[in-house]
């Protein structure tokens, strides 16, 4: 998604402008660009592609000033190129955007019939353009800004400044992300707290509809009527280090290494070490009670509900609904009266995610999730928050998000077979010490990275993959797919193992890798079945299983790797680590970019 950096500042604006764009960059773009005032003009250097680019035209053009925007544009109107690249701007005024203006059209039609000539294709450059208008109809910035803010449809956060006046500068948020920065005589404006975190640890969170007028010490807030508003400013926790990828060649990489260590630290958020019992914080959720848990999310994290629907429904049998938040948003699914929703992200800021949530906040739900940004605005309309201390996921392609949210999830799961008297003392005791070992098992499931990258040879010149998964193993399939599809860009797809025989078993030739995910357990011989069914149709199998397993299926697949062997319950914790290895090094065999791949963004904020 697009990153904003705005500086009302007091120094050279140009190298901090590009350090925030460089910490942007996680958020997925296509092209970036920078806007300042020199001598009380705009001046502007954009370019297509990475950072890199950028700071290559500044070194040959380098942009004086101490007032500037910056921003990393991930397309939404319009092909990813300089001239569409951000910001945009006129004589009088320059604009930086992330979202969509749903009516830029009939304002673009309104503009030109103005004479107002347009040279992109963005909806972007029609708010430059009204807000020239009415500064040119000599209203103050503030003024003009506020007539414009009327007449947007749709979901923006904007920096703008204003040629001539180097002490202000104004920001505001509807539908997505807007934070203010409280410098020492110096103000900003930022997408996340990550991008600003270098400059000040003293931030703002605009509200939905907020909007702010920056001068050099401090910020006027506005709601969306225009009255003047309070909102708090809190210290930041994030660190202003810009966060390195150490002796690994990706970010993925290092936080697929990650997982044991931050699997611990979420554990130990909600493990008593002594007694080893789950002990969640207080939920305004009765579980014993409680008629029905609604889960929401997308993508990965949507996956990681998915095994908690199994989780929560066969070990503590709470009935669970669940959706992906684009479809769930608008389907007006009636919800229980009493019921609550939980919304997994670990952004926090995931638009079709967020919609979710309001609609479950209007059905009457008490409304959790579970995030790895407690400062996101998904947190902050939650009426709790379960934590994941993933630290901060740079890598597109979520990973050490996904087992930490997990984490999260099978302590819930205990919490709530507990509370609805599930959970004999005795299971209740063996599920929280398997939980428990889960980051020393991750630890040896990274041995076999290895024997994964040379695996991954037999995949890469697929034409399609295929991922095999019962019961909780199923979204463990669906990820696996996930990965290998949007960071490598083969196409895969995640299936019910005993679906396959319905359909997909026709794709089953000797160019498609089938990967089956099946510990030991009940439904193995099931899963060894439809191994036999690929085999003996000149599939090549890379089975994923453990001792048992492998003793039970014998030589046929083309590859098998072994896993510890645990309970079945924390199964879904190991399994997602081969899956996301395997992606990794195919991908690095393709030669794509793993950490940002191609259309992809971190934080998807628009529609
Ligand atoms: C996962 O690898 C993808 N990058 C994507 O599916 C992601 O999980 C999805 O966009 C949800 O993001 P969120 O967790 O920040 O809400």
């Amino acid at each position: 998604m697009c990153g904003i950096i705005g500086i009302l500042g007091a120094k050279p604006v140009q190298p901090l402008l590009l350090d925030a764009l460089r910490r942007l960059e996680y958020r997925g773009y296509d092209s970036a660009g920078m806007a300042t005032l020199v001598d009380g003009r705009i001046e502007r250097r954009r370019a297509e592609g990475k950072i890199s680019r950028l700071a290559e035209l500044l070194e040959r053009q380098p942009l004086a000033g101490t007032v500037g925007i910056g921003h990393t544009r991930w397309a939404t109107h319009g092909r990813p190129n300089e001239i569409n690249a951000h910001p945009h701007a006129g004589e009088r005024v320059a604009v930086v955007h992330n979202g969509i203006i749903e009516n830029f059209r009939e304002l673009r039609e309104e503009l030109e019939a103005a004479g107002y000539l347009f040279e992109t294709e963005t909806d972007t450059e029609a708010v430059v353009h009204l807000i020239d208008s009415y500064l040119a109809r000599q209203m103050g910035p503030e003024q003009a800004v506020a007539a414009v803010l009327g007449r947007l449809e749709g979901a923006f956060a904007l920096a703008i400044i204003f040629a001539g006046r180097h002490d202000v500068m104004i920001g505001a948020r509807r539908g997505s992300p807007l934070a203010v920065g409280y410098g020492e005589g110096e103000m900003f404006l930022g997408s996340d707290a990550l991008a600003l975190a270098p400059l000040t640890s003293r931030i703002c969170y605009l509200e939905e509809g907020d909007w702010a007028v920056l001068d050099g010490t401090t910020a006027r807030i506005f709601d969306r009527d225009n009255n003047p508003v309070e909102r708090p400013v809190t210290q930041t926790a994030l660190s202003g280090a810009l966060i390195g990828k150490g002796q690994y060649r990706h970010f993925m990489l290092k936080e697929i290494y990650e997982q044991p260590a931050v699997i611990g630290d979420t554990l130990r958020t909600f493990v008593n070490p002594q007694s080893r019992a789950i002990a969640l914080p207080e939920l305004p959720v009765d579980f014993a009670t409680l008629p029905r848990l609604t889960i929401s999310a997308c993508g990965t994290a949507f996956y990681a509900g998915l095994v908690a629907k199994y989780w929560l429904e066969s070990v503590a049998r709470l009935p669970v609904e669940i959706d992906v938040a684009s479809e769930f948003r608008y389907r007006e699914a009636p919800l229980p009266e009493g019921g609550a929703a939980l919304f997994i992200s670990q952004s926090g800021e995931t638009i079709d995610t967020l919609a979710a949530l309001r609609y479950a906040k209007e059905q009457g739900q008490t409304i959790l999730s579970i995030v790895n940004q407690p400062e996101s605005v998904i947190a902050r309309e939650s009426d709790a928050v379960l934590p994941t201390l993933a630290g901060p996921e740079i890598g597109v392609a979520s990973t050490k998000a996904f087992t930490t949210q997990l984490t999260v999830l099978a302590c819930l799961t205990l919490a709530a077979a507990r509370a609805r008297g599930a959970l004999d003392e005795k299971r209740a005791a063996a599920l929280s010490a398997a939980l428990t070992e889960v980051p020393a098992h991750a630890a040896e499931v990274l041995n076999h990275d290895e024997a994964i990258e040379a695996m991954a040879h037999g995949i890469a010149e697929a034409r399609d993959v295929l991922y095999l998964g019962r019961g909780p193993m199923f979204p463990i399939a669906l990820e696996g797919a996930l990965k290998l599809k949007e960071i490598s860009y083969i196409h895969a797809e995640g299936y019910a193992a005993g679906e396959m025989k319905h359909g997909p078993i026709a794709l089953i030739d000797e160019g498609v890798p089938v990967i089956v995910c099946a510990p030991s357990g009940p439904l193995f011989d099931k899963s060894a079945a439809n191994v036999q069914e690929v085999m003996a149709r000149g599939g090549s199998v890379l089975l994923l299983t453990d001792a048992g397993g492998r003793r039970r299926i014998g030589k046929g697949p083309k590859w098998t790797i072994e896993l510890p062997a645990v309970d079945p319950f924390v199964a879904p914790l190991l399994y997602a680590i081969p899956v996301q290895l395997l992606a990794y090094h195919t991908a690095v065999l393709k030669g794509t970019d793993v950490d940002q791949p191609r259309n992809l963004a971190k934080s998807v904020t628009v529609e």
